[in-house]
C-alpha cells in the first residue's frame, strides 16, 4: 500500500505551489513503513488560511480496499514529527473513511509558522500504513506583518509612450545587504505588480513566469512566497527584481478609459525574512535605499503588442553584489495598490512544455515564416548570432494569407510583435519575460543569416497543473477534436481563464466557461485556478449585487445579464461535484445569494427572468461571412434563455443553501424555482406542437435538460429536437454557446447517443470536425471561423466546446462521479454509439486513478476498469443477463470485489470496490 499526502485547500481555497528551493521530498521518501513508499507533491508555502484542509491518496492494487481509520500528526518541526511528537495537532485515531479535505483542527497557526504533517491510515483488510512527511507554511496573515513600503517610480520616461499602444520599459530594482550572522533559514514574500522576476545573488528564484496571477489590484493583491535559504550566505547579498507591466500598467492607457481599467505604474513590496542560527531574525524590506532604473534592456513590454529587448543595454551583474549602481535612481515611495494582500493559493504559470517548429520557409528578402505545427500560447525562444545592433523581429499569427504572409486582421489592433536587438557577442539566446502570444505561425524578419528550425523553440505557457485525463477512441475526428480542445484549454489558462490568447482582448469572460470549466476538469487539475476565479468574481461584484460579464473586470461590463454571471454559481457547483470543495460554496454563498436577490428584484417580471444580453451567442449563421445570425429562426428568445438558466441556478442555490445550513433560503429558492417553471411553461410551451419558443434546438433543450418540462410531454418535446437536427439540419449542430452546453448529454440522456455521435463526428459545416477538416489545431470562436469576418474571429476560443468534453469522459468513457461525491462514488456507464469500437480513457481523481478501456465487436464487449482505493463504482455492462458477464475469465458475480445488483435496460449492473478488473460480455 502506498500513501501520498498533500494539503488540499483552505477556506481561502487552493494552495500555494511556489517552487521550493529546499524540499523535504528526499527526506520524506526515505521514510518507509510497511512496504510504504511516499511520493511528495510540491510543498505549499505561505498559505493564508488558518485551518487548511488535508487530503491524502492511498494506492494499492488490492480489491475492495477502503480506509477504516486515520490519524493525522502535525508538528512544528520535521524532527519532532519523526520522533512522533505532534506538538501542533494529533487528531487521534478517527474511525472514518474520510481522506479528502480533513480540516486542520490543531493549535492556532500564526504568520510564518511552519507545519510538518503526516497521516497514518488503517484499512478494511486490517493493515496500517504511514505516509511520509509533507509541510506547509503560513504566509503573512496581517497587513502589519508586512514591513517596509511599496516602492516604484510613478512616471514614464522619455522613451516611453502612454498612448493607445502604450509602451513602458521594465523597471529593474536592486538592494545589497549584509547578513551579519549564519543563516538558518530565509523566506521571501513578494508582491510585484503587474509582474515580477526575482533574483538573489544573480540566481532566478522559482520557475514561475508571468507571475503573480492577475487580479483586480484595487481589490486583491497576490503575494508569492519562496524558501531562499540555499541562495543566501553570510556577508553581502543582493536582491534584484524586474517589474513588468502585466495588467497593472495596462496595455491601452489612454484608450477607452471608461471601459478599460488601469492601475498605475509598476510597484512592489517585498520582505525577506532571515532567521539566523542563533535564533535571532532580521527582515530586509523595500524602502528608499533600494536603487532602480527603467533604462535596462526591456524597452517595452505589453501583453498585446509584444516585448522589445535591446541586448546592447544589458547591465551585466546588475543583480549581484558589487555592481556599480551610482547612475541608478533612488526608489520612490508610492501608494499601495488598494487591494487586500492575499496569499496566492493557485500555482503560477510556467513553461509547461516546448514545441519544435515544423518548418521555416523563405517568404521574401529578409523575411521567413515559421510554422509551429500547432496553435499554441506562449512565446518563442530564439538563438541568434550576428552584429551588434541587428534587430530581429518576430510577429505572430494563427493563420496565413494565400500569399504566405501572416494573417493579422483577426488580431484587431494588437501588434503582436517581439523585437530583439543583438549585442553581438557570439550566440545569444533570448525569450521575452512579460508577454505571451497566441499563434501557430511566426514571421521572422531581420534574422542574420538563414534562420533554422534548431534555433527556435516554442515555449508553451499556462498555469502549473497536472494533466489528469487521457482519452482516445477508434474515431479519428473525435481524437483530433479532443486534441484541439486540449490545446485550446491550456492555451487559455492565464492565471484566470481567458477567452483567447492572441487578439487585443484576452479577457476572462464568464459565459465561455459555464460548462467548459466542468469539461476541462477532466483533462486538467483546474480546481485551484477556478477557486481563484470565484474570488475574482466575488471581488468584481458591486455593492448592490451586480456581477459583470468579465471578471476580474479589466473590461468593465456591468450591464447585468443572467447567463454569463450565472457562471459564478455553475463553477462553484463544478468545484463541489468534481473536487468536493465545500469551502468554495461556503465562501461564496452570501455573494451568490446577493446576486440572485439582486437579479430577482430587478429583472423578474411575472415570474420570468427578463434580463439577457447575448442570447445563444454564436449560432451557425445563415451566411458564411457573418459573425452573428440575423435570422430570427436561428435565434432563441432571451427571456426563454434567461428564465431557464435562472431556474437551474436556483436549483443549485437550493443545494448550496442546505450545505451551509440555510434551510429557509433553500425553501425560498425552491418556491421561486417552482414559480419560474410554471410561468415558463405558460409562456413558452405551445400546448399543441409541444414546441418551446420558436422551436430552436436550444429553446427545447434548455427546459428539457433542466427538468422543467411536464413529464407527460417530455418525449414530444424531445421529438422536436430530433426532428430539427435530423430533418432540418441534416444531422448538424445549430446551437451556440448556450445550447451546446447541454446538447451532447441531452441527446444521450434521451436515448439518442447516435445523434450525438453523428454531431461529434461530422466533418462538414457546421461542426467541430469541420474545423479539423479546415486545418484547425484548436477550437474556433465561430463555427464558420475559416470564412467569417476577422472582426471577431479567433482561432483559439473554447466556448463552443459546450459539454463535448464532459460527454467524452462521462458518456463515451463512462467515467463519472456520482452526484457531488467528487469521485468517492462513481457511476460508470459507457455509451456505445454504433460506429465507435473502442475508448481508452483515464482520469486522475483526488482518490487516485480511474481507468475505463473498452472495446467491442459484433459479438462481445470487453472492458478494463480500474477504481482507486477508498472508492466504489456502480458499473453498467451491456449484457443479456448478469450471468453472461465474466471478470478475468470467471463469472463476474463470484469475483472478488464485484457485486451483482440488477439488470436494467439491457445492462447488467454491478457494484465494485477498488482494484483492476477485466470484464467481458456477449452482445
Ligand atoms: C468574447 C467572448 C465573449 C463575448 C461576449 C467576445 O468578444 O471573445 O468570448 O463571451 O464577447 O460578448
Amino acid at each position: 500500500m502506498q500513501l501520498k499526502v498533500y494539503e488540499s485547500l483552505t477556506l481561502k481555497v487552493g494552495l500555494c505551489l511556489m517552487l521550493m528551493l529546499t524540499s523535504l521530498a528526499g527526506r520524506a521518501a526515505g521514510i518507509q513503513l510497511q512496504n510504504l513508499r511516499c511520493e511528495m507533491l510540491t510543498d505549499p508555502l505561505g498559505i493564508d488560511v488558518l485551518n487548511p484542509r488535508l487530503s491524502w491518496e492511498i494506492t494499492s492494487p488490492a480489491r475492495g480496499l477502503k480506509q477504516s481509520a486515520y490519524r493525522i500528526l502535525v508538528a512544528s518541526q520535521a524532527d519532532k514529527l519523526e520522533e512522533g511528537k505532534a506538538d501542533l495537532w494529533d487528531s487521534g485515531k478517527k474511525n472514518s473513511d474520510e481522506s479528502q479535505h480533513v480540516v486542520y483542527s490543531g493549535k492556532q497557526l500564526k504568520s510564518k509558522d511552519k507545519a510538518y504533517w503526516k497521516v497514518i491510515v488503517w484499512t478494511n483488510d486490517g493493515s496500517t500504513s504511514s505516509s511520509g512527511i509533507s509541510r506547509w507554511s503560513m504566509g503573512l496573515l496581517n497587513p502589519v506583518d508586512w514591513r517596509g513600503r511599496w516602492i516604484g517610480l510613478d512616471r514614464a520616461f522619455k522613451w516611453d509612450d502612454e498612448g493607445q499602444w502604450s509602451r513602458l520599459s521594465a523597471r529593474y530594482f536592486r538592494k545589497e545587504f549584509d547578513a551579519k550572522k549564519t543563516i538558518k533559514s530565509a523566506s521571501v514574500y513578494i508582491m510585484g505588480m503587474g509582474m515580477y522576476e526575482l533574483y538573489i545573488n544573480g540566481a532566478a528564484i522559482g520557475n514561475q513566469v508571468l507571475a503573480p496571477v492577475p487580479t483586480d489590484y484595487t481589490k486583491g493583491v497576490k503575494y508569492n512566497v519562496f524558501d531562499v535559504t540555499d541562495c543566501l550566505k553570510s556577508g553581502l547579498n543582493t536582491i534584484g527584481t524586474v517589474l513588468g507591466n502585466g495588467r497593472f500598467y495596462t496595455m491601452r492607457q489612454s484608450y477607452k478609459p471608461y471601459k478599460i481599467k488601469t492601475f498605475g505604474y509598476p510597484k512592489m513590496l517585498l520582505n525577506l525574512e532571515l532567521t539566523y542560527t542563533d535564533g535571532t531574525t532580521e527582515t530586509i524590506t523595500t524602502d528608499d535605499t533600494w536603487k532602480v532604473t527603467a533604462d535596462g534592456p526591456i524597452r517595452s513590454n505589453n501583453e498585446y503588442d509584444g516585448e522589445e529587448y535591446d541586448a546592447t543595454k544589458e547591465m551585466p551583474g546588475w543583480n549581484r553584489t558589487g555592481f556599480d549602481d551610482t547612475k541608478w535612481l533612488k526608489a520612490e515611495y508610492v501608494q499601495e495598490p488598494g487591494g487586500m494582500y492575499e496569499a496566492q493559493m493557485t500555482p503560477n504559470m510556467r513553461i509547461m512544455s516546448t514545441l519544435k517548429p515544423v518548418s521555416i520557409k523563405y517568404l521574401k528578402p529578409g523575411v521567413y515564416i515559421m510554422d509551429m505545427g500547432q496553435n499554441m500560447a506562449g512565446w518563442i525562444k530564439m538563438r541568434v548570432k550576428g552584429k551588434r545592433g541587428t534587430a530581429v523581429s518576430l510577429r505572430f499569427a494563427e493563420t496565413l494569407q494565400k500569399d504566405g504572409e501572416l494573417f493579422l486582421e483577426n488580431m484587431r489592433d494588437a501588434k503582436v510583435n517581439d523585437l530583439y536587438i543583438l549585442k553581438g557577442e557570439g550566440v545569444e539566446t533570448w525569450q521575452p519575460s512579460f508577454v505571451y502570444h497566441g499563434f501557430r505561425y511566426v514571421e521572422i524578419k531581420g534574422y542574420p543569416g538563414t534562420p533554422k528550425v534548431e534555433d527556435f523553440e516554442g515555449e508553451v505557457i499556462y498555469d502549473e497543473m497536472k494533466t489528469v485525463g487521457s482519452f482516445e477512441t477508434s474515431d479519428r475526428t473525435i481524437n483530433q477534436v479532443y486534441n484541439n480542445a486540449y490545446w485550446g484549454i491550456l492555451g487559455n489558462y492565464k492565471g484566470m481563464p481567458v477567452d483567447c490568447p492572441q487578439r487585443n482582448e484576452r479577457q476572462p469572460w464568464l459565459g465561455d466557461r459555464k460548462t467548459g470549466a466542468y469539461g476541462e476538469s477532466f483533462i486538467f487539475n483546474n480546481g485551484r485556478l477556478y477557486a481563484k476565479w470565484l474570488d475574482d468574481i466575488q471581488q468584481a461584484q458591486k455593492a448592490d449585487g451586480s456581477i459583470p460579464d468579465v471578471a476580474p473586470a479589466f473590461w468593465r461590463y456591468y450591464g447585468d445579464n443572467t447567463t454569463w454571471p450565472g457562471t459564478y454559481i455553475a463553477v462553484a457547483d463544478m468545484l463541489l461535484h468534481q473536487y468536493g470543495d465545500v469551502r468554495s460554496v461556503e465562501r461564496h454563498y452570501e455573494s451568490m445569494k446577493k446576486w440572485i436577490v439582486y437579479m430577482s428584484e430587478r429583472y423578474m417580471e411575472k415570474d420570468l427572468m427578463t434580463k439577457d444580453k447575448y442570447g445563444d451567442w454564436c449560432v451557425p449563421p445563415e451566411s458564411k461571412e457573418m459573425i452573428h445570425s440575423r435570422d430570427p429562426k436561428r435565434q432563441t428568445d432571451g427571456v426563454l434563455i434567461a428564465t431557464a438558466t435562472f431556474y437551474d441556478l436556483l436549483r443549485k442555490m437550493e443545494n448550496f443553501a442546505s450545505i451551509v445550513n440555510q434551510a429557509e433560503d433553500a425553501s425560498r429558492y425552491k418556491v421561486l424555482a417552482e414559480r419560474l417553471k410554471v410561468a415558463f411553461n405558460d409562456k413558452f410551451l405551445d400546448k399543441t406542437t409541444f414546441q418551446y419558443g420558436n422551436n430552436t434546438v436550444t429553446a427545447n433543450l434548455l427546459p428539457l435538460y433542466y427538468d422543467m418540462v411536464p413529464a407527460d410531454v417530455k418525449a414530444k418535446v424531445f421529438n422536436n429536437i430530433e426532428e430539427k437536427i435530423l430533418v432540418e439540419n441534416k444531422g448538424h449542430i445549430s446551437t451556440g454557446v448556450i445550447g451546446t452546453q447541454m446538447l451532447m448529454r441531452g441527446l444521450t440522456e434521451n436515448g439518442r447517443s447516435d445523434i450525438a455521435f453523428k454531431i461529434a463526428t461530422n466533418r462538414d459545416y457546421p461542426s467541430w470536425g469541420y474545423m479539423v477538416e479546415n486545418g484547425a489545431t484548436t477550437i474556433w470562436e465561430l463555427w464558420n471561423g475559416n470564412t467569417a469576418s476577422p472582426k471577431m474571429n479567433s482561432q483559439n476560443h473554447v466556448m463552443l466546446l459546450g459539454d463535448l468534453v464532459v460527454w467524452y469522459y462521462e458518456n463515451l468513457a463512462g467515467i463519472k462521479s456520482a452526484d457531488r461525491s467528487a469521485f468517492k462514488q462513481m457511476v460508470m456507464k459507457p455509451t456505445l454509439p454504433e460506429g465507435l469500437n473502442y475508448v481508452k480513457s483515464s482520469y486522475y481523481s483526488a482518490y487516485g486513478r480511474v481507468v475505463s478501456n473498452w472495446t467491442r465487436n459484433a459479438k462481445s464487449f470487453n472492458w478494463d476498469v480500474e477504481v482507486p482505493v477508498n472508492t466504489t463504482a456502480v458499473i453498467s455492462i451491456p449484457a443479456k443477463s448478469g450471468k453472461d458477464v465474466k471478470e478475468s475469465g470467471k463469472s463476474a458475480s463470484g469475483s472478488k470485489g464485484v457485486k451483482f445488483i440488477k439488470m436494467e435496460d439491457g445492462r447488467a449492473v454491478f457494484e465494485i470496490g477498488s482494484g483492476q478488473y477485466k470484464f467481458t460480455s456477449n452482445l
